[in-house]
């Protein structure tokens, strides 16, 4: 069976861009691979350093999984810091990372622009400890949303350099997967660009949202005043708006709105309130489950525990051969 690793940060609660970028992913490789998911929480200290951020971020994100139906009996589901090898990895990884592509990355250079003050060498190593990530459990498979293609590309790059270096076929090339045609990318609520945490709450539906608040999010969604002419192009506020529904809502009915914009005769009103109650039948299930997997802690711990035990026999594995391929030698 292939491998297969994921993570998410745990910045936050999930949200429809996380969900359909990568979760539902995880979801139905669970059967046919050989799965690791975990909380990268060593990733979150980044930009969320304060320990009031960290533990709850972490309980949030492990009860979304399972929320979401991650099953660990199936996967391996852990937390990211309770696997120190990859602290290991990092470090041997970072002895050939250079600094000028590591400055290159697009996503360091979106951070450095949103925070000047804040341009910690940990934002610049990213890259290198989510190859470590992936690389200690030699996963070829990596289900994300077009946001971390880059990143991919980079775990390829230190993989293959750790090979020539030490003259070995040891790492295999991780690669970007979606079961969707193309990586996802899950446009937000403002009109701008994509779904996120750092981009505002009222910009993200979470998946706990109350349907209440679901409704209020959308109908307060970026418009414009309607199209002005007969099958015009649509601008990026509209096209995001329908690229959601795309995603929620059956194809009828992304066909019967996308007509009416055609012919000039949409009513945002109503395509925003039948884009909401889609997102509240898609998000139901798991809203249902949430309340119940955050209240049973003894549930949780076990978990975790299971699964950190679990990723550490992979990741002593890797770690013990290439420690050999490095040249440590114990006496
Ligand atoms: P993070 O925490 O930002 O996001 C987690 C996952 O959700 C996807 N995603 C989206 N997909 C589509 N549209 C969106 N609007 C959207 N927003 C988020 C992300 O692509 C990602 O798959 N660096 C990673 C975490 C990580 C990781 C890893 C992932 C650390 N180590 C190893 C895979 C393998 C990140 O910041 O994800």
């Amino acid at each position: 069976k292939e491998t297969v690793v994921s993570g998410i940060r745990s910045t936050g609660k999930l949200h429809l861009g996380n969900y359909y970028g990568a979760v539902k992913n995880f979801i139905k490789m669970q059967e046919e691979y050989n799965c690791y998911f975990f909380i990268a929480d060593w990733h979150s200290l980044t930009t969320h350093p304060t320990p009031e951020n960290l533990h709850g971020n972490i309980k949030n994100v492990l009860v979304d999984y399972l929320a979401c139906g991650l099953n660990p009996e199936e996967s391996t589901i852990y937390v990211q810091s309770d696997v120190p090898e990859i602290i290991e990895l990092y470090l041997y990884l970072n002895m050939n990372a250079y600094l000028g592509e590591l400055e290159r990355a697009t996503s360091f250079k979106d951070k450095v622009r949103g925070n000047p003050d804040n341009v910690n060498a940990g934002l610049l190593t990213y890259p290198v400890l989510m190859a470590a990530d992936i690389l200690i459990h030699k996963a070829t498979k990596v289900p994300v949303g077009k946001d971390q293609e880059q990143h991919l590309e980079m775990a390829r790059t230190f993989g293959n350099r750790f090979n020539r270096l030490y003259n070995q076929e040891y790492f295999p090339e991780p690669y970007a997967f979606s079961y969707t045609e193309k990586l996802v990318k899950v446009p937000g609520l403002d009109g701008k660009g994509k779904m996120g945490k750092s981009e505002g709450d009222a910009n993200c539906i979470y998946l706990s949202d109350t349907p209440e608040a679901i409704r209020k999010k959308v109908s307060r969604a970026v418009t414009d005043s309607g199209p002005s002419e007969e099958n015009q192009e649509k601008p990026e506020a509209i096209q995001n708006l329908f690229d959601l529904m795309k995603i929620v809502s059956p194809a009828d009915t992304l066909n019967h709105f996308d007509e009416l914009y055609n012919k000039m005769a949409i009513r945002y009103g109503d395509f925003k309130k039948q884009l909401a109650e889609d997102m509240i039948i898609a998000t139901d299930p798991v809203r249902e489950r949430i309340n119940d997997i955050a209240n049973d802690n003894d549930y949780l711990k076990k978990v975790a525990r299971l699964g950190a035990e679990k990723a550490r026999e992979s990741a002593q594995k890797t770690i013990k051969e290439v420690r050999e391929l490095i040249g440590f030698k114990s006496f």
